[in-house]
């Protein structure tokens, strides 16, 4: 489990991230942070790995505090895929990228080159190993870095952002991809995203508002207050907002149908 507790980070003196902030990452489950740009996601994933460090609070991983000195053994865990994919390139190929994270675990060369194949195939990027990264489209540079990220099997794996250039059709291979990650192989997800439709799919959601967490529950329990849904400028798709909308009508009463509207969602 990842504990953070009362977090607070500024960059500058006027530039405040994060305003005291607390929440939970349970064991084999998703969560996604979802908030307004600049209302301080990226900063959390930033701390999670230690890039930076919080003036106050703590964060606490599997029971260890992390620290300078316990930052090395805690990153081996957790496994991020930045925001901007053009600056998490190290290969001179997609091969090669992908592999990266795998030659500093010295993995034998068949082992590693059987499972670079794997995840580049689960990212539809088989056919594409030798191309150079400058050649890639941003979504394929996004499922490259998807691909070197879970091919090292770490326990809690962060996505910020890395859907936003997918298509809807590259967006559901990395949803299928996080559904077994976490149903077969037990991971734990951290979604940082504007996308309400991917956060709608996770077991928890985790809403910012400058710096400040202003909500957390299921998605369904969140998305249910439209008014601060609307206060952080976060706007439901439309079959979410027909969920609202039967839900704050009579057919409320009517839990069958409101499950049954839910699960249209879930499942579309
Ligand atoms: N390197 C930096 N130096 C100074 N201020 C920064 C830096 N990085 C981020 N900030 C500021 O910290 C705040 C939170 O930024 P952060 O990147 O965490 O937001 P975010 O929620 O990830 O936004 P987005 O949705 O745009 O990615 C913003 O006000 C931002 O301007
Ligand atoms: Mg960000």
């Amino acid at each position: 489990m990842i504990e953070v507790k009362d977090i607070k980070f500024a960059y500058t003196k006027e530039d405040i991230a994060l305003r005291g902030v607390s929440f939970n990452i349970p064991d084999d489950s998703w969560v996604s942070i979802i908030g307004h740009n600049g209302s301080g996601k990226s900063t959390i994933s930033k701390l999670l790995i230690n890039l930076i460090s919080a003036q106050k609070g703590e964060i606490i991983v599997d029971g260890v505090t992390l620290s300078e000195a316990t930052a090395p053994e805690i990153r081996k865990n957790i496994g991020i895929v930045f925001q901007n994919p053009d600056n998490q390139f190290v290969g001179v190929d997609v091969e090669h990228d992908i592999a990266f994270g795998l030659e500093n675990l010295q993995i034998d060369h068949d082992s590693m080159h059987k499972l670079v194949s794997e995840y580049a195939e689960k990212v539809s990027m088989l056919d594409k190993l030798k191309r150079e990264p400058h050649t890639l489209s941003g979504g394929e540079k996004q499922r490259v870095a998807i691909a070197g990220i879970l091919a090292l099997n770490q326990k809690y794996i962060i996505l910020d952002e890395a859907t936003s250039m997918l298509d809807p059709e590259g967006t559901e291979d990395v949803v299928n991809l996080i559904k077994t990650l976490k149903t077969k192989y037990h991971k734990t997800i951290i979604t940082i995203t504007h996308d309400l439709n991917l956060a709608a799919l996770s077991d928890n959601v985790i809403v910012l508002r400058e710096g400040k967490k202003i909500a957390e529950g299921k998605p369904m329990e969140v998305f249910a207050d439209k008014k601060m849904l609307d206060s952080s400028n976060l706007e439901l798709p439309f079959d979410l907002d027909f969920y609202d909308m039967c839900n704050n009508s009579s057919l409320n009463g009517d839990k069958e149908l409101m499950d049954a509207i839910w699960e249209y969602h879930l499942k579309k």
